[in-house]
């Protein structure tokens, strides 16, 4: 089998994944970290980059979407079940108009993770849909056929050699899921946009109230857990989500994520920025220089 570009690694590919981010959020990881965690995993990007880099001993990727994390479970521990069965599902569509939606209502009825797999790959971008049931809602894409079994069948066996006997699974709430975290450990938290993710067909499976993060933020700090957290940003003057209060003990850097595809569509090339809040203990930041140069030395 052939070996994978380790940027290109990506078994689930979920639509608001970090992987473009990958290399420069990681970069605030500092040395030693014992375990990695990633409450809020979806498709775990972060944590994928990081242990392909040894950045950590051990690996915690968690999720309040359970399906998700079963998915999970199979690539680690069954990659070979899971391309079969992926595979099996993939060919099924050719000839059948309707099987993407067959798919999708045996699914809801089911919750097999590979089922799931093959919904995200097919839907439209890749951007998954929740009704308030929690039943998937997106349509197929008609322009693709959805990631090639061969593809999967690589990737996961790479992310299982990755990832098998150093990482554990977790289901639930992110709060739960970091409960054991030290000061020798490090989070990193990509919770559901505010900005972005309300209105009648969710984006995730669950959403996550603004006051609850902020709570837990206080008391990461109290326990001294150093942490990293994507939340919202803006795309030109469009600013996605209210920034967190003060006595969030954390620096706010700005990505520049490139250009939103949105602006481009209408004409415009507002730049995409994605707010990072990084807690103050990481120690990374000379408090003699400006935020702005900051951002630059460390993103430039
Ligand atoms: C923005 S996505 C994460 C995307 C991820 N960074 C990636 O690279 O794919 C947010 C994830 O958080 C999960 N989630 C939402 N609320 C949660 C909660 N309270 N606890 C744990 N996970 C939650 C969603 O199911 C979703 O998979």
């Amino acid at each position: 089998m052939r070996s994978m570009n380790p940027l290109s690694i990506q078994p689930i590919p979920y639509q608001g994944s970090k992987r473009s981010l990958a290399p420069r959020i990681c970069q605030l990881i500092p040395k030693g970290i014992e375990t990695f965690y990633e409450p809020f995993a979806g498709s775990a990007a972060i944590t994928i980059y990081a242990a392909t880099h040894n950045q950590a001993e051990k690996f915690v990727i968690g999720d309040s979407f359970g399906i998700l994390v079963d998915l999970w479970e199979m690539i680690i521990e069954r990659p070979g079940e899971l391309s079969e069965r992926y595979s099996e599902i993939w060919q099924a569509q050719h000839g059948n108009p309707h099987h993407f939606n067959e798919v999708r209502s045996a699914y809801n009825n089911q919750a097999d993770p590979v089922q799931l797999l093959y919904l995200v790959a097919r839907c439209v971008k890749n951007a998954v849909r929740f009704n308030k049931h929690g039943h998937f809602t997106q349509s197929a894409d008609k322009r693709r056929t959805g990631m090639k079994p061969d593809k999967v069948e690589r990737t996961v066996h790479t992310v299982s050699k990755l990832l098998k006997g150093r990482v554990e699974l977790y289901k639930g709430d992110f709060e739960a899921c970091i409960n054991n975290a030290r000061p020798s450990d490090f989070i990193y938290m990509d919770p559901p946009y505010q900005g972005t993710s309300s209105g009648p067909d969710k984006r995730y499976a669950a959403q996550l109230e603004r006051d609850t993060l902020i709570e837990a933020l206080h008391r990461l700090d109290t326990r001294n857990v150093p942490y990293v957290l994507s939340y919202d940003g803006r795309t030109g003057d469009k600013v996605y989500g209210d920034p967190l209060p003060k006595s969030v003990n954390a620096h706010l850097l700005e990505i520049p994520a490139g250009r939103s595809s949105q602006a481009t569509l209408n004409g415009g090339d507002a730049l995409t920025v994605e707010s990072l809040y990084v807690s103050h203990g990481l120690e990374i930041f000379d408090m003699t220089v400006p935020r702005e140069e900051q951002q630059i030395r460390l993103f430039a």
